[in-house]
Formats: structure tokens, sequence, C-alpha cells
């Protein structure tokens, strides 16, 4: 069997104590879970239960306590280039255009010219932005400044891809447009992906499986397999009568029905 995309094998993450009398501190313990070739899974779980810290792991950003994490099979050991990381916050660099931005992540690869400006245009029309390659990023809204930030990160050729709640800024009628727009550009690419979200309808409208965490310490307490049609278009997915179902089970399952406290 090829290895799978993306491994967590018994990941713990301690953090130190904040002064002398404090305990160490446990984000995560002994997490375990794989991600398939091309699959797209949602990681959903209380607020502080860890999700961020998973993706930082996997990122290379961090080291975990005790564990091993892979990406294809080799074990992360630093700032992987083989990992696109997306967060809420775009982070495109305001004195570049769009095709600059996209061009990024490139530059200190070992490219032809043909092949960045190549690729650069690639994910600009994947992303449907070729109209806007040459603004700069105040001149566009903020979902077209988020296809952007998915441009740049698409077009390094990740193996997989990060997204940490990249909708939750926004509107929920841009939300909606961007959900579905992201959903048919990583359907196209066939890029693995993992998605940090705490709107649980997202979860169901995007991903094939949903990983329920934990409170602190996080741990994978439930998976669902989203088996509903129209990966690629959430708006349609998310009407169908099973995925108000697998929402209403997650409701349950993070206990959000019999809170009264927000
Ligand atoms: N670098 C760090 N040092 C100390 N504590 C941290 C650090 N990073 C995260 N934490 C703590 O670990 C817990 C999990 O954080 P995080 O992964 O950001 O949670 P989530 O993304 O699920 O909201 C939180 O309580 C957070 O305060
Ligand atoms: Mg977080």
């Amino acid at each position: 069997m090829p290895a799978a995309a993306l491994e967590l094998l018994h990941v713990t993450r301690r953090f130190p104590p904040r002064d002398r009398h404090a305990q160490p501190f446990t984000a995560i313990e002994r997490l375990n879970f794989q991600v398939a070739q091309g699959e797209f899974v949602a990681l959903v779980g209380p607020s502080g239960c860890g999700k961020s810290t998973v993706l930082n792991l996997v990122a290379g950003l961090d080291r975990p306590t005790e564990g091993q994490v892979f990406v294809s099979g080799e074990e992360v050991a630093g700032a992987n280039a083989h990992v696109g990381f997306m967060l809420q916050k775009d982070l495109l660099l305001p004195w570049r255009s769009i095709r600059r931005n996209v061009e990024f992540g490139l530059e200190n690869r070992a490219l032809s010219a043909d092949e960045r400006r190549a690729r650069v245009a690639r994910e600009l029309t994947r992303c449907r932005l070729t109209d806007y390659a040459d603004r700069y990023p105040h001149q566009l809204s903020g979902g077209q400044r988020q296809r952007a930030a998915l441009a740049r990160t698409l077009a390094i050729d990740p193996r997989v891809v990060l997204l940490d709640e990249p909708f939750s800024a926004l509107d929920a009628q841009t939300k909606l447009l961007l959900q579905k727009s992201f959903a048919e550009t990583i359907a196209a690419s066939g890029v693995t992906t993992l998605l940090i979200t705490h709107d649980l309808t997202e979860a169901v409208a995007m991903a094939d499986r949903i990983l329920v965490m934990s409170e602190r310490p996080g741990r994978i307490v439930e998976e669902l397999i989203i088996d509903l049609p129209h990966r690629d278009n959430p708006i349609a997915r998310q009407a169908l009568p099973r995925a108000r179902e697998f929402i209403a089970h997650l409701f349950h399952a993070l206990h959000l029905d019999d809170r009264i406290d927000a």
C-alpha cells in the first residue's frame, strides 16, 4: 500500500510551564490519524483543543514532544517545502501585484523562468484571477484575496494543503461563494487537504471525512465519513437532507446542544 499523504503517529505536544510553579501543559496527546492521497479531511473541535498545533506540526513549524509526523512517508523535520499552509488572514504582500504574490513561493525553487510563469498562469486561471493578475491586494475584495492566497499556496505543487479557518473572517455570502470556489479548485487540483474549521456546516459541505477532537488535551474522539455527492459544490451538498443529519450529529458530538453558555 502506498504511504498515506499525511500521517500522525502517537503525536503528543507539551508546552513548557508558564512559570516554575505551573505544570507543563499538554495541548495534544497521542494523536493518531492518516489522510489518504487526494483526500479532503476536516478537523473540528472546541476552541483550544490543539487544531492549530496539529497544523504547525504538519507544516514543520513546530516539533512534537513525542511521536512522529509523516508527509508522503517522510518524517517531517523542519519547515516542509511540500506543505502549503493558508491562514484566516491572507498574508499577501501589499506591494506586490497578485501575479507577483502567486509567484512568491516559487522564487527560491529550482524552476526555469518559463516554468515559473506557466505555474503562475495555471493557478491564476484555476482560481479565476486572470483578470486581476496585475492588481494589488488592496484593490481586491476579501474573497478575491483569499483566492489569491490559495493560488499562491497551490503554485508550489504541495503534497498537502493545510487550511486554518480560511473563511472565518468573511461575511456569510462571500463565505458560501468562496467555499464553492475552493472546493472546485481543490477537486480540480486533486491535492490532499486538511481543513480546520469550527463551522460544522462547512466541514460537512466540503470534506470526505471529518475528525472530531476532544477538549484539551486534544484526541480524535470520532470519525465521520461524509459519503455524499457534490464534493465540488458545497452549496448543493449542504442542502441535502443527509447533510443536515451529519451536521446535527456533529452538534451533538461536540455537546453544543446541551450548553447554555457561549
Ligand atoms: N507556543 C505555545 N506555547 C504555549 N502554549 C501554546 C502554544 N501554542 C498553543 N498553545 C496552547 O495550546 C492549546 C491549543 O492551542 P491551538 O492549537 O491554537 O488550539 P485551537 O487551534 O484548537 O484553538 C491552547 O490552550 C494554546 O493556548
Ligand atoms: Mg486555531
